[in-house]
């Protein structure tokens, strides 16, 4: 094993989104004890690294994406003793965590912005971004990105929800409040930070330039020497806005500013392109191998990524682009697919055990974007399944339900009743269930991972498509010095058969029992997925 790898680069990230991961108190929200209860869980997983959704102060517009104090934290999930007990059992039990840094903008409950309405001639006016006639932008939950301020009868500009004030990046003062503020929560012995929508920062509002704004270099190189220089620890910024290319720049380590990024190519491959997330279109699969091909390619030669197919903003995976038909099947093939290719492994909670997406009336949705973009196709005369139909397949709240733990009461989460209602399909989709089954999806995960842990070829091989062409299956190779891997993962729903480049190979792992070839023939049942060793 090459010893000289940053250790962000081997490690692998479980995504914790606190409102539901795990109640200790019963008032039907997860917390902060919930989660130390739950440390071995992660830990047996295979887990390095946790990455806390927001748990500071917040009025939770946004869900804690709305932060009105950075240097607390939201009673809702407990004290700051709980969160610096959580940072020590993290430790104690050999992993790290890092925390969500929300400053792009922030709650209108921040001390900041109620100076910055109450009093035109406040130093904190300039934290914000102001103007005397609203540009034609729209903000990305849906209606326009300026509020119209009564007090002093100016817009502000917001590009999330109203309740989401954009700070102005361009005052100095305000950055150096900033980078306090990570560097006292550094002090603390957090291990880095992920990076809500980072690419914002630079933004230039009269010009029109939002994502990869003229200014993001700049400020990120700033926040990287204020903040994170010569530190052990891990920054993976959020960049849904940005290209393959300027995010390997971002992250390249001999000009240092983020260790990764999350890019989002491969992300809205479901989406009519230029549409939004709302309007949807099958999968298909060649597109799918394009963007994974160029990212991989581009990452290689410059920067890191973050590997990913879920998080608390993305639907449920399997109800994505796997079948819940096929559920165990698909979900361990997803994870095959991503996993095996180069970059630092994030699993959001629930994936490993093949959490699905829910198909609620609109009374039990919760998320902010959820019931307003609801509001605004209703107004653009959508008919209701029709939207209902948009939100089923792409509402955040899909991935929000509580973590499914036993088939107990309201799925062993809460013994009081859930903020978002839990996933009806608990009876049979749980942790307890599927852990103790040997051909359970967390039983693969712990293999793959394991797999991926013991060889370099995962970390640092070349990535090479094989069969392009193919509409079903989606194969490659990952190389590096003698030795050579090739990862066939089917998305059909159906047995086909898949040519083999090779009959000399060993398999490593499969989602299948048993596999079935003749000569360079692969039989392939649904969802089938393998990982093996070429040995010529
Ligand atoms: C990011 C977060 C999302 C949030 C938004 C605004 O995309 O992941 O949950 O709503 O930023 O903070
Ligand atoms: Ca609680």
């Amino acid at each position: 094993m090459d010893k000289k790898i940053d250790w962000y680069k081997r490690a692998v990230v479980y995504q914790i989104y606190p409102l539901s991961f795990m109640d200790s108190n019963g008032d039907g929200i997860g917390d902060l004890q919930g989660i130390i209860s739950k440390l071995d869980y992660i830990k047996d997983l295979g887990i390095d690294v946790i990455w806390l959704s927001p748990v500071y102060e917040s009025p939770m517009q946004d869900n804690g994406y709305d932060i009105s104090n950075y240097q607390a934290i939201n009673p809702m999930f407990g004290s700051m003793l709980d969160m610096i007990e959580l940072i020590r059992m993290t430790h104690q039990k050999g992993m790290r965590i890092i925390m969500d840094l929300v400053i792009n903008h922030t709650s209108n409950q921040h001390e900041w912005f109620k100076k910055a309405v109450n009093e035109s001639h406040s130093l904190y006016r300039d934290y914000y971004i102001w103007s005397d006639k609203p540009t034609n932008v729209d903000s990305i939950f849906g209606g326009s990105a300026w509020t119209y301020d009564p007090i002093t009868k100016q817009y502000y500009f917001h590009l999330f929800a109203e309740q989401q004030p954009d700070l102005n990046w361009h005052n100095p003062q305000l950055r150096q409040e900033i980078y306090t503020m990570i560097n006292d929560w550094l002090d603390l012995g957090i291990d880095g930070f992920r990076l809500d929508v980072i690419d914002l920062i630079g933004k230039d509002v009269y010009r029109q330039q939002f994502a990869d704004g003229p200014y993001l270099d700049q400020y990120l190189k700033e926040l990287y020497e204020t903040c994170f220089q010569g530190k052990d620890i891990m920054t993976v910024g959020e960049t849904p806005g940005i290209s393959i290319k300027r995010a390997s720049e971002i992250t390249d380590a001999n000009d240092p500013k983020l260790n990764m990024v999350f890019q989002f190519s491969h992300i809205g491959l479901d989406e009519m392109p230029g549409q939004g997330k709302w309007a949807i279109k099958p999968v298909n699969l060649v597109e799918m191998k394009d963007v994974f091909i160029n990212a991989q390619k581009t990452f290689h030669q410059q920067g890191w990524q973050a590997l990913f197919l879920s998080n608390h903003d993305q639907p449920r995976v399997v109800s994505r682009y796997g079948n819940i038909a096929y559920r165990q099947e698909s979900a361990k093939m997803l994870a095959t697919l991503i996993y095996g290719m180069q970059g630092t492994p994030f699993i959001y909670q629930g994936e490993e055990i093949g959490m699905t997406g829910v198909d609620y009336p609109i009374a039990d949705y919760q998320d902010i974007e959820t019931l307003q973009i609801f509001d605004i196709l209703t107004a653009k005369g959508w008919s209701a399944t029709k939207i209902m139909e948009a939100i089923h397949k792409k509402s955040r709240d899909n991935s929000r339900t509580p973590l499914q733990w036993d088939d107990t009461h309201q799925a062993g989460f809460s013994t009081g009743r859930p903020w978002l209602k839990v996933n009806p399909n608990y009876h049979t989709v749980n942790v307890k269930t599927d852990i103790e089954n040997p051909h359970g999806v967390y039983q693969y995960y712990q293999k793959l991972l394991k797999l991926r842990k013991q060889n370099d070829t995962f970390l640092l091989g070349t990535f090479d498509i094989y069969q392009k062409d193919n509409k079903q299956v989606f194969s490659y190779f990952r190389k590096y010095r003698n030795q050579q891997f090739l990862i066939v993962c089917s998305w059909a729903d159906s047995t086909i058969e898949f040519e083999l480049p090779t009959t000399k190979y060993h398999l490593l792992l499969s989602n299948y029992e048993t596999v079935k070839t003749y000569h360079h023939t692969m039989v392939c049942p649904p969802y089938f997925a393998c990982v093996m060793r070429i040995e010529d």
